[in-house]
């Protein structure tokens, strides 16, 4: 057995079924039927003083900003970090132990950390394909969860997702941090209010310059890595050299394309500045143009949608090509009734119908004068995390619970529907369902690995 295996009898006898509670064979047997036997405990209380104790799962990249944010709240204390790779579990407790007094301790199985009643939130920063399975047991053990954008590898897990929020009785956040900058929640609240008339246009972006990620070789599983646990919900397939870390984005059976990777943040902007929610209709083009490789998701592409309040958004994602829009490789532009508005992270900029600038704010420019954060990412993605934590102890709102995480994640799920369909999709508007297309609808969901299927 490797140092990742969880000892099975071990685990059985130190996880309560009360504590986790999960129904022991549901827990190996299969991740869904688990959730379906829990009955929520009462969500612990915090006092002011109380510290609130946290696993952080997958620290290979993304993992290691909610190391830094997480350790920087005052109160919060990192008790487990989770990874199936050795080698980015040891950077994500190497990470911690800089920052709090008590070092954490590394886990080969997260499924140790949520069988902890000390621990209180879990976050994760897998990959997509473990996002929503990952979740969901989380919260059937009773603790609040802060998960990565996408909230899911495609649309159902995003219904099952808001339904395990309600059961449990626990918070959970999506980790799309720009609902907490304080100058663009500001802008937005304006935006709302009518500065540049009734919006009717969004435009949104993204570009980069990825290379090609080449063509992969079946190869022995490298010794640093449990890789029965990292496929998890994921119907097995055999390794390949050149899919673990971060390709796996590129992959339909993971990975959600660059339109869930980095669309989710602009879109997600534009669609809370524009308030909209479902749209009657979406097509998406493109292709992957740039190279010749295993990249099966478009690393060029477009997807426009129509919303009932007579409005349309696009994004348009280039993953090889960095050429910039507005001198900004990523950005959200809304065309309304009466101006423009540019929207770039925290910073932003209002235009009158004839283009000239009546209202601009950089991004290290804070409009709460108590708010002394400076403008670098960490900083700014700090406040979510912050929200979170203050959500958690306080009962503050949530800023991106699942509800509204969901439907901006369903929005690039249906783009992505629509092109791996090569059609335009109709759609229900109280729920993204697609209308009349059996077939593209098929995509709604995915096949899992017998027994790890995610169920509420
Ligand atoms: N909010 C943001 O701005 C932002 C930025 C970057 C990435 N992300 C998101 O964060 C996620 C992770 O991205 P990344 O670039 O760090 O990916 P990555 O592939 O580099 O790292 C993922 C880590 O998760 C680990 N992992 C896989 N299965 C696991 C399991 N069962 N238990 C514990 N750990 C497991 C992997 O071993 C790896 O260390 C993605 O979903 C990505 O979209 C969000």
């Amino acid at each position: 057995m490797n140092d990742n295996t969880i000892d099975r009898r071990k685990f059985l006898k130190q996880a309560s079924v009360a504590s986790l509670g999960l129904g022991v064979a549901g827990y190996f047997g299969s991740l869904g039927r688990a959730n379906a036997q829990a009955t929520p405990s009462p969500a612990k209380k915090f006092g002011a003083n109380d510290k609130i104790t946290a696993a952080i799962c997958g620290t290979n990249g993304r993992g290691l900003t909610h190391v830094h944010c997480l350790t920087n709240i005052p109160g919060v204390e990192v008790k487990y970090i989770c990874d199936v790779d050795t080698r980015a579990m040891a950077k994500g407790v190497k990470e911690t132990a800089k920052k709090q007094a008590n070092a954490p301790q590394g886990l080969g199985d997260f499924r140790k950390a949520l069988a902890d009643p000390d621990v209180d939130v879990v976050t994760i920063a897998t990959p997509d394909h473990w996002h929503t399975p990952m979740a969901i047991l989380a919260l059937a053990a009773g603790k609040h969860v802060y998960v990565e954008k996408p909230l899911s590898q495609n649309p159902h897990e995003g219904e099952m997702l808001i339904q395990a929020v309600a059961q449990s009785q626990r918070l959970l956040q999506m980790g799309a941090q720009r609902r907490s900058f304080p100058n663009l929640k500001a802008i937005i609240e304006e935006l709302h209010n009518g500065l540049i008339g009734k919006t009717y246009f969004g435009k949104t972006w993204y570009a980069n310059g990825r290379g090609s990620i080449g063509h992969g070789k079946p190869a022995p599983v490298p010794d640093w890595l449990n890789y029965d646990l990292w496929q998890g919900p994921a119907p097995r397939r055999e390794f390949v050299d050149n899919l673990i870390h971060y390709n796996w984005h590129w992959h339909w059976h993971y990975g959600t394309g660059e339109a869930l990777n980095n669309g989710t943040h602009e879109v997600d902007v534009c669609r809370w500045a524009m308030g909209v929610t479902w749209p009657t209709r979406v097509s998406s083009n493109g292709g992957r143009y740039a190279f010749q490789d295993d990249w099966e998701t478009p690393d060029t592409q477009t997807i426009s949608w129509d919303f009932p309040e007579g409005k349309t958004m696009s994004w348009e994602g280039r993953s090889c090509n960095n050429f910039p829009v507005e001198k900004l490789s990523r950005g959200v532009m809304i065309y309304g009734t009466d101006g423009v508005a540019l929207l770039d992270g925290n910073a932003y900029t209002i235009y009158d119908k004839k283009g000239k600038v009546v209202k601009q704010m950089k991004s290290n420019e804070v409009v709460d004068a108590t708010n002394t954060l400076s403008s670098t990412g960490e900083d700014l993605d700090q406040l979510h995390f912050a929200n979170f934590i203050d959500a958690v102890r306080n009962g503050a709102a949530l800023n991106c619970p699942a509800t509204e995480g969901h439907v901006s994640v369903g929005l690039l799920h249906l783009g992505n529907i629509s092109w791996r369909k090569g059609r335009e999709l109709y759609c229900d508007t109280s729920n993204g369902h697609i209308l009349n297309d059996d077939d593209a609808m098929k995509l709604w969901q995915r096949e899992y690995e017998p027994g790890w299927e995610p169920k509420v």
